[in-house]
């Protein structure tokens, strides 16, 4: 068994949950009375305009309502209420790649979102309800933006600025967006980049004419095309608009924004979060999971496109009134020490980054942390994958110097916030263990019936109860938000949520997550579907078929693995090639292929059906203990096998 942590007893005293009875008590209060534990919560952090009248409606489940009829808007929560005490307090430190840096404190932010707020419903006609897609670099106005479309009650969709015009064009169409808001690029690697065009030829695609207003924020000056009349520079604009703009009053249950995320079948999907109980859990996990006091800084270095950055970079640590981070740049620019500097000239505290970043630094730059001085650090967190044991005590002692604890956050986009994660006064702390789930949050691992696994025993996650900040639907597919999330697993008979994930619980009832059950793949905590990439891999004119796996891979985690049987004549390489190229201009450079092996057929069961698990074996270097004698050509699993140990070997 792996050696526990337990938590710094002076770093505990100051801490929210100071010790494991605190927790277990909390714990205790909720299972005992569900209710009122959500209800207490609910009105200890959200500042309502008017109160709710119902703590959970179950009426419609697996469509669960929170804090029905209330009545709030979450920038009062994330910055009008905040005004009062805080209002030269800086909200937002952002620094540039190039080392530009703008400080925003809460009265500024209030009146930069309450100017474009105004210019979305003034110039651009956004009303509550519409939706409004975000194409955006790391800069204040992706913030700007979000916080200006939940003023008005507007729909946000935030589309990471990695994806393809391809990619962005499919959510444009599945969100009906109204308006696009970009950049014109920003730096990365101290060149500048482009955004702008990848929204032109999006919009210039068959089946987006409605979506007929465009945004642009300028960064880095570069030359760009502008559509007249479809086009508005941000810069020019922006300083007509009047800086007073009232809140629109919503309700709890009006949906807050849109996030595009993959499944294990077909395109991805536009998971919908609610008003007020996603902001609650938001502001909760931030105070209690990383413990975050009134005079600290908080970084967290997703990006804004991802479910990590919407709580963790702006909603949580604004919710909270905290001091959030964000970094425009890469963290190999201009040097292996770029973040370590930061940490160091911002005196940031708690520090929250993903598992593949941190191999990177680690297997890339080793001895840098040690030429800055780490030690404001009191908590730092991880996401988005298992973290290895190399990478943990690199983490651990490197850059938390020894002294801080680990938390090992799990969760997903579909949950709104943390799920799973240890207190850091509080539990004590095994590596590669998200430990236990937090108050209220009624996770467990268990077979479809709902009967618990024992320890050892890999089962299902599953969330057991409803909870505040769960994803409400799929926007415009309620069938499959319920065949998605509710259809392989019960308790006492009913449907509850099911993650995707497997996990286990050890023999002390730590929770251990053992990645996917399902076809997603996790390639540097960038979460896509194997059937989506497999979708746009038969586009390319030499592929016949295609299946697709993850690999796994020390520094990435998982890499994108494709099985292709081709025309007569493909060369492996070229294939590669033109390949990759293809899946970055259908989904974007995080699709690329890190192997492609050209086969003579893919192994399929009598009724036509890929059996991709047998691929996965292979691809994992795992061995094949399923019977494949059913299998149409069983032959072929070997021929497979041969090929890909003579490629590994060339
Ligand atoms: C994986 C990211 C192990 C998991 C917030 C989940 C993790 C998926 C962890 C969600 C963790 C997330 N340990 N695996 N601490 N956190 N995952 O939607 O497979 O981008 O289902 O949300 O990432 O990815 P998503």
């Amino acid at each position: 068994m792996s050696k526990v942590f337990e938590p710094n007893r002076e770093y505990a005293k100051q801490a929210r949950i100071k010790n494991m009875c605190e927790y277990k008590e909390l714990r205790l209060q909720s299972e005992e009375d569900y209710i009122g534990f959500w209800d207490k919560l609910a009105k200890e952090k959200v500042e309502w305009f008017e109160p709710y009248h119902t703590v959970l409606d179950e009426s419609g489940a697996p469509f669960y309502k929170w804090f029905v009829g209330g009545k709030l808007n979450v920038t009062h929560q994330c910055i009008g209420r905040h005004l009062k005490t805080r209002k030269n307090k800086a909200a937002l430190i952002w620094e540039g790649e190039d080392g530009s840096r703008r400080i925003i404190t809460y009265l500024l932010l209030y009146y930069r979102v309450n100017r474009m707020a105004n210019l979305l419903k003034n110039k651009f006609g956004i009303k509550k309800g519409d939706r409004v897609i975000l194409y955006m670099p790391m800069i204040p106005e992706a913030m700007f933006a979000m916080l200006a479309c939940a003023k008005i009650g507007a729909i946000h969709s935030v589309v990471f600025g990695g994806f393809s015009a391809e990619a962005l064009r499919d959510r444009i169409i599945d969100s009906e967006a109204k308006l696009v808001i970009t950049a014109d690029g920003a730096f990365r690697r101290g060149t500048p980049y482009l955004l702008k065009p990848m929204v032109d030829k999006a919009l210039e695609q068959e089946g987006c004419e409605f979506c007929n207003q465009v945004l642009v924020v300028r960064r880095n000056f570069e030359h760009i095309d502008i559509v007249e009349g479809r086009d508005f520079i941000y810069n020019d604009l922006i300083v007509h608009e009047s800086q007073h703009c009232e809140p629109e009053v919503m309700d709890s249950e009006d949906p807050l924004f849109l996030l595009y995320t993959s499944g294990s079948t077909g395109k991805p999907k536009g998971v919908q979060h609610n008003s007020a109980g996603y902001i609650m859990w938001a502001q909760y996990t931030m105070e209690h999971v990383f413990n975050v006091t009134e005079n600290d800084t908080f970084w967290c270095t997703a990006d804004v496109g991802w479910i990590t950055g919407h709580s963790y970079i702006v909603y949580g640590p604004l919710a909270m009134g905290a001091t959030t981070v964000m970094y425009e740049g890469v963290p190999q620019y201009p040097n292996m020490g770029r973040w370590w500097n930061m940490i160091e000239e911002l005196r940031v505290n708690q520090f929250y980054t993903a598992p593949t970043a941190i191999r990177l630094l680690h297997k890339t730059g080793a001895d840098e942390p040690s030429k800055y001085d780490l030690s404001s650090l009191k908590v730092l967190g991880t996401v988005g994958e298992p973290i290895d044991p190399d990478a943990w005590h690199w983490y651990h002692q490197e850059i938390g110097g020894g002294r801080c604890p680990i938390i090992d956050t799990w969760w997903q986009t579909e949950t709104g916030g943390h799920m799973i994660a240890p207190l850091p006064g509080a539990t004590p702390i095994k590596p590669g263990s998200a430990t236990f789930p937090l108050p209220g949050i009624m996770a467990e691992i268990t077979d479809e019936e709902g009967n618990i696994m024992p320890a050892g025993e890999k089962g299902l996650l599953c969330i057991v109860k409803p909870w505040p900040s769960m994803i409400r639907n799929i926007w415009g597919d309620p069938d499959r938000f319920v065949s998605s999330y509710f259809s392989q697993c019960k308790k006492d008979g009913k449907p509850v949520y099911f993650s995707g994930d497997g996990a286990m619980y050890d023999d002390d009832g730590y929770i251990i997550i053992t990645g996917r059950t399902d076809d997603v793949i996790n390639v540097s905590g960038h979460r896509m579907g194997t059937a989506e990439i497999e979708a746009a891999v038969v586009h390319h004119e030499q592929i016949a078929e295609a299946a697709v796996v993850g690999c796994p891979d020390p520094i990435k985690g998982e890499t994108v693995f494709v099985y292709a049987v081709v025309n007569d004549g493909v060369k492996s390489d070229e294939l590669k090639v033109s390949l990759n190229k293809l899946l970055v201009k259908e989904i974007g450079p995080i699709a690329k292929a890190d192997h492609v092996l050209i086969v003579p057929g893919l192994p399929k069961t009598r009724s036509g059906k890929v059996m991709r698990r047998l691929l996965r074996n292979i691809a994992k270097k795992e061995p094949i203990t399923q019977d494949i004698s059913t299998l149409e050509e069983p032959e072929i699993i070997d021929t497979i096998q041969e090929l890909y140990n003579k490629q590994m070997k060339s």
